[in-house]
């Protein structure tokens, strides 16, 4: 294999999802998350619809989307069912980190494309945020706690229906070193015939 087969299979590798509460609370300047987002728009797209879309928090307005992650959360909540923990969890969720990216999945207006395939092209999206984010030396989460896959916080973000909250991508740099595994390797998921 050739070098470039080597560095993107070390960048694959050693992608590792660092809780927001691992990062260290230092800043990324904005220039580099947008250098990370550009490349989410060389995802594959079937028929071109080129489906992903965010919303990136950036300063003090992620310490702000989490207090009204938090909220949201209360205001969905039924008063028997409300657990401060949960609600401090997506409070704090983002002190330590330095940038907040929505990954939303935006419906196109070409039927023939199932919403899968956009759902999937989106995720291709994040993905290289994950990696483009592994590469220059940026901590990344994913996450769908809280109410990510509530309809409450579609309707805050002012979404129509048929789109979809793909995730919370959490944004920072850290101090630790996370080790990867995986359970099964991949001879077990791969059937050649
Ligand atoms: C769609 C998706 C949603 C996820 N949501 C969460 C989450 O809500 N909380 C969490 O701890 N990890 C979440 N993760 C991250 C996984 O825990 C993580 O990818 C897995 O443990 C493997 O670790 P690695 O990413 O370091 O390889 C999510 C991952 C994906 C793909």
């Amino acid at each position: 294999m050739n070098e470039v087969f080597s560095t993107i299979s070390a960048v694959i590798k050693n992608r590792r999802s660092i809780k927001p509460a691992k990062m260290n609370g230092k800043k990324i300047p904005d220039e580099q998350v947008k250098e990370v987002l550009k490349l989410a728009n060389w995802a594959p797209t079937h028929g071109r619809t080129e489906p992903w879309r965010f919303i990136v928090y950036s300063d003090d307005k992620v310490k702000q989307f989490c207090y009204q992650h938090a909220e949201l959360y209360k205001a969905n909540t039924p008063v028997e069912k409300f657990e401060q923990g949960i609600y401090d969890k997506q409070l704090h969720n983002g002190d330590l980190a330095s940038h907040i990216v929505i990954a939303i999945m935006q419906r196109g207006d070409v039927p023939k494309i199932p919403a899968l395939e956009e759902i999937a092209a989106t995720a291709i999206a994040i993905q290289n945020i994950l990696l483009g984010a592994t590469a220059a030396g940026i901590a990344s989460f994913l996450s769908t706690s809280g109410l990510t896959h509530h309809p409450a916080m579609k309707n805050f973000l002012q979404l129509k229906d048929e789109d979809v909250v793909m995730g919370i991508v959490y944004l920072g740099y850290s101090d630790e070193k996370m080790e990867g595994n995986r359970r099964t390797e991949m001879d077990e998921k791969a059937t050649w015939k």
